[in-house]
């Protein structure tokens, strides 16, 4: 039976434990830092079917009411800050300051979800009377929710990623069902208090930490019609693939990529975009979809440009993250460690050369650079989420482009120029789900569309886009009027 100390999950809006449980443990000591309590299959039914019976009635629900739960959740979230914040470094790893700013972000999504919510949906009105059989007649489309939500979302970001499924849900009237990543669910699970403290309806939602391998069962379940799946490309497409009538949203990985123009040449140009790639690398120690990866300089700016990248990279502080200081801390787990010193090992196997870093200790990895990466590396091709970055030297802007497109990923790309043409060349060529102009692609605003196009996925999350996903147009067509 669960131990009376297991945190417990969140079964239509109220708690409940069951007979399993699991330790979430400190990426940096191995420390246990929660242990949770895993419901039987029982439990998960009692949460679908609480789902699907109240599905109606929350579609219903009036604005003002989600949007007032929605700003209650956005209040509460920053009230608690500190305590939230204190609790992504443990269970992720990720150094204090960017867990800060996580827990600043997932106020920004409960935020802009209550003003969507307010906006959303007040139909748009079409005449008809344009050909002789639509006289006296008017089209209103108003959107409704596609049915019930599974969010199944990744450990990188534990409470924001979940806020960006959870808050767009419930500003549109469509319950979730949470399932949050095994290495990190106890920012999911507290966010749940904060949710149980509105008045959404029973059953509106749910935080079940099941074991991945029992979500093929939920990702089956016709009760579940819309899937909003952020992890790797493998198991995105192995979902979008089983259930083919579902409506299934994919934020996959990324190999982003930051280019450096020979416009973007001062010594104060190259310092900025130095300081934004070696940071952007390296926060929450390269475990972000658009972390940079790539660095893709034109030659007449190249060696200035290695020469304060690397310094600046070798300046990056590691070590604890629970430490104001730190940078760096350890990436989530030593086996995913493991594998980052493995892809490195087997670039430079190949020929790369090892600029700096190539170091691990337990499940921290020194912040990298590679240069002269061959092809056949797996590093040249993969997501590496790990600080890893590589360097590549090319002559001119369509050089430049056509090697950020050589990527099987396409999420974001940052373009340092100045250029107001290039920076819509870029917009026109380049095959992401977003151009950063001026800075690093990691930066995200959360209410902008985000999401990727070939293996980075399908679909967009950001509050109101998010919101357009989990729901349909449907006509109202009204006759015989007198317009
Ligand atoms: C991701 O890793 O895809 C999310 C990045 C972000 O929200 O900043």
């Amino acid at each position: 039976m669960t131990t009376p100390t297991a945190t417990p999950f969140w079964i239509a809006g109220r708690q409940a434990t069951g007979e399993d449980t699991f330790d979430v443990t400190h990426p940096w000591d191995g420390a246990v830092v929660g242990t949770v309590s895993v419901p039987t299959d029982a439990q998960v039914e009692e949460a679908i079917e609480a789902a699907d019976s109240v599905a109606a009635e929350f579609a219903a629900t009036p604005a003002h009411v989600r949007s007032a739960a929605l700003d209650h959740v956005a209040k509460r979230l920053a009230e608690r800050t500190e305590e939230i914040a204190r609790l992504i470094t443990a269970e992720n790893g990720k150094p204090i300051k960017w867990a800060r700013g996580e827990v600043g972000r997932a106020v920004s999504v409960f935020r802009w979800a209550a003003e969507e919510a307010r906006r959303f949906n007040s139909g748009e009105a079409q005449r008809l009377d344009t050909d002789q059989g639509g006289v006296g007649r008017l089209a209103l489309t108003r959107r409704f929710p596609r049915g019930t939500v599974l969010g199944i979302a990744p450990f990188n970001f534990p409470l924001n990623l979940v806020a960006h499924k959870v808050a767009p849900a419930i500003a549109v009237g469509a319950p979730i069902i949470v399932k949050p990543a095994p290495a990190t669910p106890l920012s999911a699970l507290l966010l749940g208090e904060l949710l149980a403290e509105t008045e959404l309806p029973a059953g509106s939602w749910s935080v079940l930490p099941v074991a991945n391998d029992r979500m093929p069962a939920l990702v089956q379940d016709e009760r579940l019609p819309v899937i909003s799946f952020t992890g790797s490309d493998t198991v995105g497409f192995q979902i979008q693939q089983s259930v083919p009538h579902k409506h299934v949203t994919l934020e996959l990985g990324g190999n982003a990529a930051a280019v450096v123009l020979g416009d973007y040449s001062s010594d104060a140009d190259l310092e900025w975009a130095a300081t934004r790639i070696a940071t952007f690398a390296n926060y929450q120690a390269g475990q972000s979809c658009i972390s940079v990866q790539r660095v893709i300089a034109d030659a007449s700016v190249y060696d200035r440009l290695v020469e304060k990248v690397v310094a600046k990279v070798e300046a990056q502080v590691t070590g604890d993250p629970a430490d104001d200081a730190t940078d760096v801390g350890p990436l989530v787990s030593e086996d995913a460690a493991r594998r980052v010193e493995s892809w490195v090992a087997d670039a430079t196997a190949k020929g790369a050369k090892l600029v700096t870093g190539g170091v691990r200790d337990g499940a921290s990895y020194a912040p990298t650079v590679l240069a002269d990466l061959p092809a056949e590396a797996i590093l040249a091709t993969a997501e590496v989420f790990g600080p890893v970055l590589s360097l590549h030297r090319v002559d001119g802007t369509d050089e430049a482009f056509a090697a950020v497109n050589d990527s099987k990923f396409g999420l974001q790309a940052g373009v340092f120029t100045h250029d107001v043409q290039t920076a819509f060349r870029a917009h026109r060529e380049l095959e992401v789900g977003g151009v950063i102009i001026g800075d690093a692609p990691s930066y995200r605003a959360d209410q902008m569309p985000y999401g990727g196009v070939k293996a980075s996925g399908t679909g967009r999350e950001g509050v109101a886009y998010a919101m357009a996903d989990y729901t349909y147009e449907r006509v109202l067509v009204l006759t015989g009027l007198d317009l």
